[in-house]
């Protein structure tokens, strides 16, 4: 058989598997979703009976059994720990008869029919081991990375393909807590690899992989520089490369941020989204002696557990209704803004309104508005590019920086050409930014299927 070269680019949103026969390249449908796509959404859903989806079918089935599903937590024994009090007389604990054991409780959401896992990419970087408790279980996250890439794997044997070696992609800079999160990272990617029964793999930096696709298909003379820039879910990463003889290049340095489109699309929800839900509001109400006052909503109580969708259903606890339900009755605005959220936490509705918010930045990629609407919350807002421009400011600030920095650490001020890849580079005013920086020599460069390409590309060639 011919030889094959394979490249896995493992997006924190989005996953593609292409093949390279030293002529074309070729992207294998691994979406589980009804078209059979060949980009899947890097999402798994686990079933209470243990069973789980990947992909498109992932999200589909997250959304048909929880959407609108009526919550209902119930309080568990998680465990139990002794508390031992008492004196050190001397070098001895002496212990009094107030020792006691308590029972560690955790609220549950008992009819919870599965659970969704997106970006899992993002956990690879955090010092302590992740486990996620689903239903009865622990599971680390080598384990849901296992299931997710045990069936990306099985979908190219499916289709005939089998591979002695794979390129797979790394950002220039994983997200995390650990001081040493790259090396962290690796590791556990490289085990939950081996379990998925993946050959021995190799890494590649990211925007290196599009800079192999993109000079497979573009010229550029022996000498030029060239910038490319990886605006991702999870991260931006850049690769600053030096055009060589033929089709090789010389890697001048890299760099990159730990924060990217999923980031943006938590801002525009805290940012813009949350004062339609009662951030800010005043609750009135008359005093004892007739008087009107009012108190601040106490939003901030609410906002971790909303932006963390997987969380969001432990609202649904009496400290938090009952909030609700006294600003419900003061009447005005306040209600109409509270009575958003107070559907939102009962309605299951958290992951639906994240996905209308990227979906509304998405729309701003390509007209100047759109409308944020979700009628089951009663939410129906404006947005603009405007408001996306200033939610995305501190980006506007930083990149143009970490652009110098990097051009200053090879010694030069301006490049060749700039290649922007990745979903994320294809906000305007992020493409304007690369243009007003390097006019007239930016190109986009098919922001889902390049990393793929150029890592199978890079697994031929090794
Ligand atoms: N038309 C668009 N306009 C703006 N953003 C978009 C557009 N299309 C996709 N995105 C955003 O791009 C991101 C996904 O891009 P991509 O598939 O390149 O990421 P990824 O490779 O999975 O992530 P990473 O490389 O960070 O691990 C998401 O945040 C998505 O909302
Ligand atoms: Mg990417």
């Amino acid at each position: 058989m011919n030889k094959i070269g394979a490249g896995l680019d493992f997006g924190n949103s989005n996953t593609t598997i292409a093949v390279y026969d030293g002529k074309n390249i070729n992207y294998l449908r691994i979406d589980s979703g009804l078209n059979k796509g060949v980009v899947m959404p890097s999402a798994l859903y686990i079933h209470k009976n243990k069973e789980f989806e990947t992909g498109s079918r992932a999200l589909l089935r997250y959304l048909e059994e929880n959407t609108n599903r009526k919550i209902r937590l119930s309080e568990v024994e998680v465990g139990t720990i002794e508390v031992h009090m008492g004196e050190m007389d001397r070098d001895y604990f002496v212990e009094r008869d107030r020792s006691f054991t308590a029972r560690l409780h955790a609220r549950i959401d008992q009819d919870m029919p599965g659970r969704l896992f997106r970006g899992l990419k993002m956990y690879l970087g955090e010092k302590e081991e992740t486990r996620f408790r689903i239903f009865d279980k622990f599971f680390r996250l080598e384990a849901l990375l296992n299931m997710l890439l045990r069936s990306v794997r099985e979908s190219w044997e499916k289709q005939g393909y089998s591979f002695s070696s794979i390129h797979i992609g790394r950002p220039v800079r994983y997200q995390g807590s650990s001081d040493n999160k790259n090396d962290q990272a690796l590791i556990r990617m490289k085990k939950a690899l081996s379990l998925a029964g993946y050959p021995a793999p190799l890494f590649l930096e990211e925007p290196i992989a599009a800079a192999w696709s993109y000079l497979d298909d573009h010229s550029l003379e022996k000498g030029n520089t060239l910038l490319v820039f990886d605006f991702g879910g999870g991260t931006l990463d850049l690769a600053l490369l030096e055009k060589l003889e033929g089709k090789s290049f010389r890697v001048l340095d890299t760099s990159g941020l730990t924060r990217a489109g999923d980031w943006i699309d938590r801002e525009i929800y805290s940012r813009i989204v949350f004062t339609h839900l009662g951030k800010g509001a005043e609750v009135p109400f008359t005093k004892d002696d007739g008087s009107r006052s009012s108190y601040p909503f106490p939003f901030s109580e609410f906002e971790e557990l909303l932006l963390n969708w997987q969380s969001t259903h432990l609202l649904n606890q009496a400290r938090y209704l009952e909030d609700i339900d006294r600003a419900l009755l003061a009447g005005g605005e306040t209600t109409l803004r509270v009575d958003r959220l107070n559907r939102l936490i009962r309605c299951n509705g958290s992951f639906t309104l994240i996905k209308l918010i990227e979906q509304a930045k998405k729309d701003l990629s390509d007209q100047e508005k759109t409308r944020l609407v979700y009628p089951e919350i009663n939410l129906d807002i404006e947005l603009t590019r405007d408001d996306l421009k200033t939610v995305i400011s501190s980006f506007l600030k930083e990149i143009p920086v970490l652009i110098n920095d990097l051009l200053q650490s090879a010694g030069i001020d301006t490049v060749d050409r700039v290649v922007s890849t990745g979903g994320s580079s294809l906000i305007p005013d992020i493409r304007g930014l690369l243009e007003n920086r390097f006019p007239g020599v930016v190109e986009e460069w098919d922001p889902f299927h390049s990393i793929a390409a150029g890592l199978a590309m890079a697994d031929y060639y090794s």
